[in-house]
């Protein structure tokens, strides 16, 4: 399902007796959320608190933040927060060191811009990843710029192209080691990933284990949003805000393979193009790198004014993915992510945990 980007439309309005849940709308969520993208100042190039603060403004699956910030003198591990993790549709942790991945790439462009050079390394899958600082001069990488602004847009976009050289530009940005980005924008190639995405996300909603764990994760009224700093915020999908109670009463009732379907063929017909990220090896490490390839692309992306979202149905379910390498010629790499972008208007920013409750000194 387009994940995220349900829900609750007209039938949970009426449902509502036409009295919508609004809090947060205002200006009590925009208040709440307003420090987690503060403009901050790097008080030395080793100061903790600045990288943490950029590197938690990741994408992130499910919006469950993952991870873990151990801090040094001159040093950081980023480990996976297992109780975070989504087994369901994340059984191997793929996505979780993907996410890790976006936020050490968020991580280097801040320690950059804070005057050092973050060298990061992948340790193990239970220790995750260690960042060792060497000073250098403070470089303001034009991505870093882009931090605090990107977002996840799941809404329609308006259909146009984009150009020649903005497209090279952001498979320059995405040159990561270990990863390549593949830029798809034939309609007929759209068109057939969009089959595997409406078919895989039609297998997802069927699975009630799916539905479940995706529920848990939905945030749907602001109050709830602020509350646990974390998960999918409906309003960010442009979808009304609702009672707790009442959200979860009715969740499985609208959110239908149908509907969703739909919203997928028109987000896939709206987009200038899908982005699609395949690592070398299929390991943690790779995984990793995947995740940093698409946060330079998405940092790009921003740049440029193009909005973008994941649509990762296809390489979520297994069958799914071996057809969507074979579509597209992977051979025998796996693909790791798939992203749409084109241009269009901005959603609520997502929330996350105050950088507090995520990082601990390591002795
Ligand atoms: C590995 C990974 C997988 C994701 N999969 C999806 C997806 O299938 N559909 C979707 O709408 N968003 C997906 N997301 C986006 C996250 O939900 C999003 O990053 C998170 O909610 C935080 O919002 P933001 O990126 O706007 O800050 C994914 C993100 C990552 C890193």
């Amino acid at each position: 399902m387009n994940r995220r980007h349900l829900l609750l439309g007209a039938t949970a309005t009426a449902a509502a007796g036409g009295g919508l849940y609004l809090a947060g709308r205002g200006p009590s969520y925009s208040h709440a959320s307003a420090p987690v993208r503060v403009e901050m100042e790097a008080r030395s190039d080793a100061d903790m608190r600045y990288l943490v603060h950029h590197a938690v403004l990741a994408a992130n699956s499910h919006n469950t933040q993952p991870w873990l910030f151990g801090t040094g003198e001159r040093h950081l591990e980023i480990t996976p927060d297992l109780r975070r993790e989504t087994p369901v549709v994340d059984p191997d942790h793929h996505h979780l060191f993907v996410s890790l991945g976006c936020a050490a790439e968020n991580l280097s462009l801040a320690a950059l811009a804070a005057g050092a050079q973050a060298n990061i390394g992948f340790v193990s899958t239970a220790a995750g990843l260690r960042v060792d600082l060497e000073r250098t001069r403070e470089t303001r990488d034009p991505l870093f710029a882009a931090i605090r602004s990107r977002q996840c847009t799941r809404a329609d976009y308006d259909g146009r192209a984009s150009k020649p050289a903005d497209l090279a530009s952001l498979e320059q940005a995405a040159a990561v080691k270990g990863c390549r980005v593949m830029l798809i924008t034939e309609k007929p190639v759209m068109t057939n990933v969009l089959d595997l995405i409406v078919a895989a996300n039609s297998a997802q909603i069927a699975d009630g284990a799916f539905m479940r764990e995706l529920k848990s994760w939905i945030r749907f009224n602001a109050a709830s949003a602020v509350a646990t700093g974390d998960g999918l915020y409906s309003a960010c999908t442009g979808n009304p805000s609702l009672p707790s109670w009442l959200g979860n009463a009715l969740f499985e009732r609208v959110v239908t393979a149908e509907g969703e379907n739909a919203k997928c063929v028109s987000q896939i017909r709206s987009s200038a193009g899908l982005a699609i990220f395949v690592s070398d090896e299929n390991d943690p490490a790779h995984w990793v790198q995947a995740g940093r390839s698409y946060q330079r692309f998405a940092l790009q992306a921003t740049r440029l004014g193009l909005k973008h979202a994941f649509l990762n149905q296809p390489v979520e379910v297994e069958g799914f993915r071996l057809q969507l390498a074979r579509l597209v010629g992977t051979g025998d790499k796996r693909p790791d992510l798939v992203v749409r972008f084109g241009y269009g208007t901005a959603m609520p920013m997502s929330m996350r945990r105050p950088i507090a409750d995520v990082m601990t000194a390591l002795r």
